[in-house]
């Protein structure tokens, strides 16, 4: 596929719609994997209709050629290639190229991807001191969001959207820096000296090195810590157009440079309805556990109509049969798990549940399987993460995704910026009454 054949939908006739008296035909278009939709973006100008879909359910807002789901028989493709091979034979760095770039690397392109990160992971000394003044509480994604909006107050040379050079650096800054920025906020709520990045580690490694490492102790890096978390980053890469990366577009579709729609992506992924989940997962188990791990009285709970309690980490929208991320996850939560042999409730909790969701009617029945933040939570509070730093660890798994619709939306011909329309319910037109009449 060539790169303009991967904007093109197929043209596989009309859709006939009837208002009032007038019959309209509406292109029917077809994308490469056999979904349909039907195009109305002339719509209005052939009726004075618009459309009204309140929280974009069933509205289709681009052409994108990166991402490909199937929540009916749980699949999930970057760029083609299936999530489970991506996880079995490539590394996180490795999968940001292919969303970013399109292909898989050969050697020599990754070698130079690697090496152009590894040159960026430093933050510039003066962008240290910011984090002087956010209060020792602040939470993770505040600072983050805030440092990665800073970038282009450090970077006013390369915030041109249209020139290649420009961007390709932005995006090596970006990826390189997220991890540092991210660690340092860790660092400051926890009163600890920032650990610079060390270039002779790979990515998972030099994340871990720079949280838990200090100058007074080298930390030795387990390196099924750095494999949980390289697999954890690849099974968040991309979702295709869900909230953040819908922000990002949104925000991008203005022509705003990367970091600043990078930010905007980082404040949108923070709400405890999209990358929240793994965080309120870890605070149920918690719950569950302090009140004597008794499961069954949360289960029930969660049974009971009248009750408003959800188990949090099961059930996915989209995903109806299983979530393949989670599939993906499990067999490394087990791995990680029987391998520390800690001694913690909340895993005793965790393991109860997992067994009550795959057996129990209620949850069979409703197809209710342990979702991907089920088992990210599991394995962060494993690693010794700590919990306001999940999200954190999501917005840096997320990113290659972000940046590869923000170039794909500035690569689209037809690019307009994103303004969406609405159906005006306020007051009709009224007078002003003057102050001392009101
Ligand atoms: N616990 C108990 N019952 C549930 C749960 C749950 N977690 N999730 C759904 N149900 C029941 C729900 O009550 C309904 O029952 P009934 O048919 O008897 O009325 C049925 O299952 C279908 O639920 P729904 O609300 O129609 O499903 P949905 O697609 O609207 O919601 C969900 C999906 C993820 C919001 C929901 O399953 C949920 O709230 N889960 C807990 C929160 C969570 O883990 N979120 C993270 C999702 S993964 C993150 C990502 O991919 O970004």
């Amino acid at each position: 596929m060539t790169a303009s054949d991967k904007f093109q939908t197929q043209d596989v006739g009309t859709a006939r719609l009837t208002y009032g008296d007038q019959e309209i035909e509406l292109p029917l278009l077809e994308g490469s994997e056999g979904e349909r939709a039907i195009d109305i973006s002339a719509l209005r100008k052939m009726t004075s209709l618009v459309t009204l879909d309140e929280g974009f359910v069933n509205t289709g807002s681009t052409r994108s050629a990166i991402t490909f789901l199937d929540g009916e028989k749980g699949i999930l493709r970057y760029r083609g290639y299936p999530i489970e091979e991506l996880a079995a034979h490539c590394d996180f760095i490795e999968v940001a190229y292919l969303l970013i770039h399109g292909e898989l690397p050969d050697s020599e392109q990754a070698a130079a991807f690697r090496s152009g990160i590894r040159h960026h992971t430093m933050i510039h000394e003066d962008m240290r001191s910011f984090y002087n003044g956010f209060p020792r509480d602040a939470h993770p994604m505040a600072i983050l969001s805030s440092v990665v909006g800073a970038l282009s107050t450090f970077y006013q040379d390369s915030m041109q959207v249209d020139d290649p050079e420009q961007v390709e650096i932005s995006i090596f800054r970006l990826i390189a820096k997220l991890p540092t920025i991210a660690a340092y906020s860790y660092k400051k709520s926890i009163g600890q000296p920032f650990m610079y990045p060390n270039n002779d580690l790979d990515y998972c490694e030099n994340f871990l090195h720079m949280m838990f490492a200090t100058p007074a102790h080298e930390h030795m890096i387990d390196p099924d810590f750095a494999e949980a978390l390289n697999l954890l980053l690849i099974v968040h890469a991309d979702h295709e157009q869900n909230c953040s990366t819908s922000t990002v577009r949104m925000v991008g579709s203005s022509n705003a440079n990367l970091f600043a729609s990078i930010s905007a992506g980082i404040g949108a992924l923070w709400g405890p309805l999209h990358g929240g989940a793994n965080e309120a997962c870890v605070s149920m188990l918690e719950q569950i556990a302090a009140d004597g791990g008794n499961v069954k009285k949360y289960v029930d709970m969660a049974k009971d109509k009248n009750n408003s309690f959800r188990l949090m980490g099961f059930g996915h929208r989209v995903y109806k049969n299983f979530d393949p991320r989670a599939k993906i996850i499990r067999a490394c939560c087990d791995k990680l798990l029987s391998k520390l042999n800690i001694d913690d409730p909340l895993f005793d909790v965790a393991q109860e549940l997992q067994e009550v969701a795959l057996k129990d009617e209620y949850f069979v029945e409703r197809k209710l399987y342990p979702n991907v933040d089920f088992y990210s939570g599991v394995i962060y509070r494993a690693m010794g993460i700590p919990v306001q730093m999940f999200t954190v660890l999501f917005a840096i798994g997320r990113l290659p995704g972000w940046i590869a619709h923000w170039r794909e939306l500035h690569a689209n011909p037809g690019k307009r910026i994103y303004r969406p329309r609405q159906i005006y319910t306020g007051d009709t037109e009224r007078k002003v009454v003057p102050i001392e009449q009101r």
